[in-house]
This record gives C-alpha cells, sequence and structure tokens, in this order.
C-alpha cells in the first residue's frame, strides 16, 4: 500500500508537469481524482488493511490527495493565464534560426597603433629592442648628459623608488644600453617601444604612457637621414602626401636638437582647434646624439655619428583617431574600443 502511494505520486507529479494545454489536464485529473481515478481507488482500498495501518495511510493518502487537488488547480490557472501560448510553444527552439555571433576580442587601439609604429619602422630596417621600465638613474640620465640640477630629475616630475633608482621618464635610457651592448659595431638601428612615467595627469597627460625611441649610430650619419626616416614614418603613418618640419629645440642628450612636426591631419595647415591655429602638430622630439653620449656608451664621436627621437605613442594615437582625452585609452569603455576597431 505504501509503495503504491510513492508510485502514485511520482507518477502523479510527471504527468502534472508534462501538461501543456488545459485539455491534457483535464485527462490528468480524471486519470488521478476521478470516480475510477487512480488515487480514488486507492482511497477505496484502504478498507483492506490492518487496524494499526489504517489511520497513519489514511492521513497520508488524505494530505496527497488535497496536495494532488490543489496543484492541479494552480496548474490550471496558469495554463489560462498562458491562453495565447502554451508553454510549450513559448520554449520550443528554432534551430533553423542564425545562431548568435561570439563577440571577439580585439587589439586594443593604443596596442594597434604601437604595432603599425614597429612595422613601419622594420620595414625600413630597424630592430625592435627593450628596456626595463624600473630604470638607474644612470641610463635615465647620468649617461644622457642630464645634469644634477635638471628640472627633469626633481622627484616632483619623476617617480623615484630609492635615490638611485626611479621609473624610467623616457625611453631614451635604452639608447645607452644598446650602445652599451652593441659597441664598438655598427650599424646601430634599433627602435624601442614601452611604458614611460612621469607625474603628470590632466587631459593630454597620464603618469603612465608610451614612448617609442629610434637610434641610428653608423659612419656619417646625418641630420638628412633623420629626416628622410621621420618623412617616411609620417606618410606611412598619415598618408602619403603628409608634410613634416623640424624646429630647432633643447634635449641635453642631442645636438643639434629638433622637435618635428607634421602638418596638421584635420585642417591640412589652414588652421584649427587641433593645431591651435598653427596648421602644425608636434609628434616627437630628435637630434643628433650627442658626442658625451656616444663616448660613455664606448662609440667614439670622431668616427662615427648617430640621431635618435622619440615619440608618444598615445599622441600619434590621439591625432589619428581624433581624440581628446588621454584616459579614453585606460578607461577600457567598450563602446570606445569598439569605435576605434583597426584590424
Ligand atoms: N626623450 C625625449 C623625451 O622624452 C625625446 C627625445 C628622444 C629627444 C630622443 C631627442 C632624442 O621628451
Amino acid at each position: 500500500m505504501k509503495e503504491s502511494i510513492e508510485t502514485i505520486k511520482k507518477k502523479f507529479n510527471s504527468e502534472l508537469a508534462a501538461a501543456y494545454d488545459l485539455e491534457t489536464l483535464e485527462k490528468v485529473r480524471v486519470r488521478f481524482l476521478g470516480k475510477k481515478g487512480e488515487i480514488t481507488s486507492l482511497m477505496k482500498s484502504l478498507g483492506q488493511v490492518t487496524a494499526e495501518e489504517k489511520p497513519l495511510l489514511g492521513k497520508e493518502l488524505n494530505q496527497f490527495k488535497k496536495s494532488a487537488e490543489k496543484m492541479l488547480e494552480e496548474r490550471k490557472t496558469e495554463l489560462k493565464s498562458n491562453t495565447s501560448l502554451s508553454l510549450w510553444e513559448k520554449e520550443r527552439l528554432d534551430v533553423t534560426l542564425p545562431g548568435k555571433p561570439f563577440k571577439i576580442g580585439r587589439k586594443h587601439p593604443l596596442i594597434s597603433v604601437l604595432k603599425e609604429m614597429e612595422e613601419i619602422f622594420t620595414c625600413m630596417g630597424f630592430q625592435v629592442v627593450e628596456g626595463p621600465d624600473v630604470e638607474m638613474d644612470y641610463y635615465n640620465f647620468e649617461a644622457l648628459n642630464i645634469p644634477q640640477d635638471h628640472p627633469a630629475r626633481d622627484m616632483q616630475d619623476s617617480f623615484y623608488i630609492t635615490p638611485d633608482v626611479l621609473l624610467r621618464t623616457h625611453t631614451s635610457p635604452v639608447q645607452i644600453r644598446t650602445m652599451e651592448a652593441q659597441a664598438p659595431t655598427l650599424p646601430v638601428r634599433v627602435i624601442a617601444p614601452g611604458k614611460v612615467y612621469r607625474r603628470d595627469d590632466d587631459l593630454t597627460h597620464s603618469p603612465m604612457f608610451h614612448q617609442v625611441e629610434g637610434l641610428v649610430v653608423d659612419k656619417g650619419i646625418s641630420m638628412g637621414d633623420l629626416k628622410g626616416t621621420l618623412l617616411l614614418f609620417a606618410r606611412e603613418m598619415f598618408g602619403s602626401d603628409r608634410e613634416i618640419r623640424l624646429r630647432p629645440s633643447y634635449f641635453p642628450f642631442t645636438e643639434p636638437s629638433a622637435e618635428v612636426d607634421i602638418l596638421c591631419i584635420i585642417c591640412d595647415g589652414r588652421g584649427c582647434r587641433t593645431c591651435g591655429d598653427s596648421g602644425w602638430m608636434e609628434i616627437l622630439g630628435s637630434g643628433m646624439v650627442h658626442p658625451k653620449v656616444l663616448r660613455i656608451s664606448g662609440y667614439d664621436p670622431e668616427n662615427v655619428t648617430g640621431y635618435a627621437f622619440g615619440m608618444g605613442v598615445e599622441r600619434i594615437a590621439m591625432l589619428k583617431y581624433g581624440i581628446d582625452d588621454i584616459r579614453t585609452f585606460y578607461n577600457n569603455d567598450l563602446r570606445m574600443l569598439k569605435q576605434h576597431q583597426i584590424s
């Protein structure tokens, strides 16, 4: 008797769960609670059990009957409220529909620009080298002819770790490390991309940003080589008719030094808000490697010359994609990342 109650309970539950319309539900009700229904006949057979079993089994059967009635009633209301679509219809799966496309990760726009820069220079015969982010004062300043009292050495501008160790403020220390490792072999023709750190934080400055350093040392290298290389770079990066200009400047590790501008990519030189009405945009610092820098790194400035340049990757990316807030690169706002999907 007890076992048949269990079996019928299970059967009832599964049939109820499969009743997706009112018609089927009514059939389930009749099958279990109708005059000849399974629960009804079970109640009738209560008369055959022993006197001591009777109260317990009777109670259980009664409870089951009540809950079955309740469940049927609940299911009925549920199905009635779903008259337009049966549950089955709602859950039906149309396997002929096209699937939802997977969203694939892509290169960050900043990394895309960096890779593009690397590509342009490697095509010109440059080798990609790297140096440490945590750098010694010697490489970051001393060997680059940056005197003790230079403002760049100020604790205000640099992140010092110990008095002699800091987060590099530019990629120029890689110039020294490369020459030291290679001297006196010629030619040196490298670019050094990487992160640099300065105590800056506003719309166009971030405490961490990226630079690409360039260095060429060989016999007879001139300012003309520098200009030709940078012109080619500017045209590969910003379009085949892009003009550049060199403006005299000062860096302790280059002599002479020049800042390089490109003709404004927004207004083509007519003058606009982005270029501050000058028609030109500054993209990098450069110059001929200072003889002291060559000598300290193992090259003889009487026999060889070289040029160097350093450019900000964020700056180039901002110009190229018309982004005016540097923080856009680090917020990882998916809308921006999708908008500047480059490859
Ligand atoms: N290191 C300089 C800077 O960060 C740029 C530079 C590199 C200038 C190489 C000249 C030569 O501003």
